[in-house]
Parts: C-alpha cells; sequence; structure tokens
C-alpha cells in the first residue's frame, strides 16, 4: 500500500538488519562493541549502503560514519538522522540499527527521485552509543558535540586493551578524536528514529509514536573490598565477606528503585578471582538509576548511595564507586514533537500520533546540546522486549517508520533555537 512512497520495502529493511547483525564479536549471539573487527566490518557495510543511496561518506575521528546527501543549495545546513551500530552483549538486531536503516532507506528514497530538499540530509551511524566494551556511553556522540576526553583512551575493556590502543589498531589516532566535533551552526535539526524497547505502541496498536521526553539517567561502577578467607575455617561472624554485601546492597538499590516514577538495575556483577571454596574478598558491580525527573532520580541516588555506606560499614567492608554516566532528562522541543506528530498522522492516518516518554537513553539527549532533536519510536513486536536476542520489528511497522520518515524530512521547518 505505501510502497510506492519508499522503494526500499519493509522485507528489503529487515533483510538488511539481519545482515547488518551478522557482524557480531560473538558467533554464538549479536554482540557488536565499539572497534571490534565485526564492528569496522558493520560500519563498511553501512558505508557501501549510503554510497549507493548517493551519499558522500566519511569516517570521522572518532570511527562515526556520515553519509551526506546535499540539498537544493550546495552547503545547505544538514537535518541529521542518527542512531548507532553497536550494541549490548546478546542484543536485539534492530536497536540502534534500525535508526540508521531507516536514514539510508529516506535518502534513497529521495536519490532515486533525485529530489533535492531545501536541507541537506545527513546520516549519522554513530560507533559507541551502548558503551559495552569500555564504560564509554554515547561517546560517539558526544566527540560530535564537546569533543574527546582524552582520559577516556586509558579505558581498559575486559581483556586489558585501552580504548587508545582500538582506536589505532583501525586507524584512529586518540590525539586527534576532537576533530570528530561539529560546528552546531551546520546542523538544522536532529531526527532519530528507534524502536520503542517497551511494550506501549504494541499494547496500544499504534506502528509510531512520538517521543516527548528522553529519561534522565546515572551510572556508577561500583567496588566493594572485603576479605578472602577459607570457606571451611572462617567463622561467619567474622568474615567480611564481600559478595554477601554486595548482595545486600543490590536488594537495597531494587528496593529503592521500586518508589514510583523510578526504575534501578544491577546489570553487571563480578567476583575477583572467584572461586568456590574461597570466601569473596573483592566484587563490581554496576548501578544503573532513571526517572524522567531529575529531581527525583538525585534523591534516589542520594538514599541508594546512603543505604550501600550503612551496609558496608555494618559488614566492615570498603565500598569505591565512581559514576560512569551522568545524563539529564531531555524534553523534545515541541516544534519537532509536532513535526514528529504530522508526518506520522498523515502517513497512518491514525490521529493524534500517540506521545510518550522514552524510558532508554539514546543519542538524541546528546545532540540536543547543540540542535532542536525530534525522535520517533516504531513499535517493538514480542511483548516490546528488548536488549534480548527476541527484540523484533515488523517488515510492515518498518516501511510505515520508513515513509513517516521520509515525509517529516521533506516537510521538514527547522525551528528556530532559543538563544
Ligand atoms: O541504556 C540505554 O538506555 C541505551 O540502550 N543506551
Ligand atoms: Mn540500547
Ligand atoms: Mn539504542
Amino acid at each position: 500500500m505505501l510502497d510506492w512512497l519508499v522503494p526500499m520495502d519493509g522485507p528489503e529493511i529487515i533483510a538488511r538488519a539481519q545482515s547488518l547483525a551478522r557482524h557480531s564479536d560473538s558467533p554464538q549471539h549479536y554482540t557488536r562493541t565499539y572497534l571490534t573487527p565485526a564492528h569496522q566490518a558493520a560500519a563498511r557495510q553501512i558505508e557501501g549502503w549510503m554510497r549507493e543511496a548517493g551519499m558522500a561518506v566519511r569516517t570521522d575521528a572518532v570511527g562515526n560514519v556520515i553519509g551526506r546527501y546535499e540539498g537544493a543549495a550546495p552547503g545547505a545546513r544538514a537535518l541529521m538522522i542518527g542512531s548507532h551500530f553497536d550494541s549490548v552483549r546478546n542484543g536485539g538486531k534492530y536497536d540502534g540499527n534500525l535508526g540508521i536503516l531507516l536514514g539510508i532507506g529516506c535518502v534513497d528514497a529521495l536519490h532515486r527521485r533525485k529530489e533535492r530538499l531545501p536541507v541537506a540530509i545527513e546520516v549519522a551511524a554513530f560507533a559507541d552509543e551502548e558503551g559495552a566494551r569500555f564504560q564509554t556511553s554515547f561517546l560517539s556522540s558526544r566527540a560530535l558535540v564537546h569533543g574527546f576526553d582524552a582520559k577516556l583512551a586509558e579505558r581498559r575493556d575486559a581483556q586489558g586493551v585501552t580504548l587508545g590502543d582500538a582506536m589505532r589498531a583501525v586507524g584512529l589516532d586518540p590525539a586527534r578524536a576532537g576533530e570528530a566535533r561539529l560546528k552546531p551552526d551546520r546542523l538544522a535539526g536532529y531526527m532519530e528514529v528507534h524502536i520503542e524497547q517497551g511494550p506501549v505502541l504494541l499494547k496500544e496498536g499504534h506502528a509510531l509514536g512520538v517521543v516527548t521526553v528522553i529519561a534522565a539517567g546515572a551510572r556508577h561502577a561500583m567496588k566493594v573490598i572485603g576479605e578472602a578467607g577459607h570457606a571451611g575455617t572462617v567463622p561467619m561472624a567474622m568474615r567480611h565477606d564481600a559478595l554477601a554485601a554486595a548482595a545486600e546492597m543490590v536488594l537495597a538499590i531494587e528496593r529503592r528503585a521500586c518508589a514510583p516514577g523510578l526504575v534501578g538495575t544491577v546489570g553487571l556483577l563480578e567476583v575477583k578471582d572467584g572461586t568456590g571454596n574461597v570466601i569473596p574478598g573483592e566484587v563490581r558491580f554496576t548501578v544503573d538509576i532513571r526517572s524522567g525527573d531529575g529531581d527525583l532520580l538525585a534523591a534516589a541516588q542520594r538514599e541508594v548511595f546512603a543505604d550501600l555506606d550503612e551496609i558496608a560499614a555494618r559488614r566492615g567492608v570498603k565500598l569505591e564507586g565512581n559514576r560512569t554516566h551522568d545524563v539529564r532528562a531531555v524534553p523534545c522541543p515541541a516544534a519537532m514533537q509536532d513535526q514528529v506528530a504530522a508526518a506520522i498522522e498523515r502517513v497512518t492516518g491514525a490521529r493524534p500520533a500517540r506521545r510518550l516518554p522514552s524510558g532508554a537513553g539514546h543519542d538524541a539527549m546528546v545532540m540536543a546540546d547543540i540542535t532542536e532533536v525530534g525522535m520517533m519510536f516504531v513499535r517493538c513486536g514480542a511483548g516490546g522486549v528488548s536488549h534480548n536476542p527476541a527484540e523484533t520489528v515488523s517488515a510492515e511497522d518498518a516501511v510505515l517508520a520508513l515513509a513517516a520518515l521520509e515525509d517529516f524530512a521533506r516537510h521538514f521547518a527547522p525551528p528556530a533555537r532559543p538563544r
């Protein structure tokens, strides 16, 4: 029904997502982390699709792949359409990738018609949003907006490889990573199409939705230092068991995060030199707390860390921590929301388009520091699950999203940026 609008049809979009997911760090499942061989193979495949769609393509100083399709006037400011091509471990094939594929599909449709818009279109494939390898979430969109923090080059992955060495291994120079920074006046706006990663659109029967606000989030890397000992000889009352302390801390975080308006997760917990007959001496774990309300998030963090300190003191273990991620809630400006909603309504005929918040973080929240941002959600199948290999999108919804994105781009009027 809508295929005549956009030559790339739904099955082609899904097939490309499947094909892109074959570039994985693991033969068992889909995992693609920053600058691995699989990550670089995916970058080259994205680059090829961008060229086929008529874009001039560059790889920037932190490994982002950016395709440019000129507007009617050469050198016009660009509407950037972006998302990320790295993943979490054992993740889903559409998180990030779908937004890149739809951006390429949108330019492909314009290119086939030899059509030029008042703005240029730049499709940005961000290289490191999840930060799964070096705990560097949003590294690559931050580099466009704020430059590159040289200290990041010393971060090490689980194999002890530094980020700087990983960059050099693929021909990037960490000393020049700051060159990825964009001139803000080159952008007319930023648009990200992303799977909802939740059940709302599925439950209510909407294919597409408009994002109103992207939730604030904070992440911390924690270390509990107790005392390793013999599992058979140390009386229970004399132990400083780092894992038992961490376990109590995990439940304390969960308890606090069950308050309305909050979510909290401990996604990683590792016992150093873990052995069955040794009392754990050192444990590392991560804390991820989020809320649509920044004040609620700040208060929750204060309470959580007071709880963790109390547990550490009572159990005679040391607690160390550092914040690895801290993003404020980012509203999508009404002018952008309205343009996304109008595109969805024109393409689907459903009025009014469903508006909803995003509990997940996105590169859009970083780009919001230099330009007006809009986000469109695509219905998630399989109960709305994401960060899970069961994550899925239908071909019908993918082609509707492509048609709505193209419609948005055609009608796009750059909103004035508040001074
Ligand atoms: O964690 C998030 O919200 C996103 O997947 N980076
Ligand atoms: Mn994700
Ligand atoms: Mn994502």
